[in-house]
């Protein structure tokens, strides 16, 4: 095993038009090597999910669009589509000490 890993799930807060994006669990504690998964929920079910990454220094990448209905796979990253729509889970395989951060999910109007 590995060292432990703390990936950090900023609260999501992002609302639009009345609907609520709320995000589970606020910390993961991993372990190398291990795979980790995190969710979204989104109180509607119009819009893709976006999953993002901030690293310690500070700069945030995006990761994945998860369309309703369709599972995404991006290297070690799969994005899942729940719940007609309405959930998204992030999953990681093999964690590793690199993917420390904080990461978190937005739904956006267009
Ligand atoms: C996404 O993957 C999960 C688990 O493998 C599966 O249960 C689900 O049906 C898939 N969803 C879609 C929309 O393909």
């Amino acid at each position: 095993m590995g060292l432990p890993l703390r990936l950090g799930c900023l609260l999501c807060a992002f609302s639009c038009c009345g609907a609520q994006v709320s995000q589970s669990p606020e910390a993961l504690v991993t372990r190398e090597g291990d795979r980790s998964a995190m969710v979204c929920t989104y109180s509607s079910a119009y819009f893709p999910f976006q999953w993002y990454r901030q690293v310690p220094s500070g700069e945030i990448t995006h990761l994945l669009s998860v369309p309703a209905n369709r599972n995404v796979t991006e290297g070690r990253f799969t994005g899942e589509s729940q719940d007609g729509g309405k959930k998204s889970s992030l999953n990681l395989a093999e964690t590793r000490v690199a993917d420390s951060g904080r990461y978190f999910c937005a739904v956006a109007a267009q």
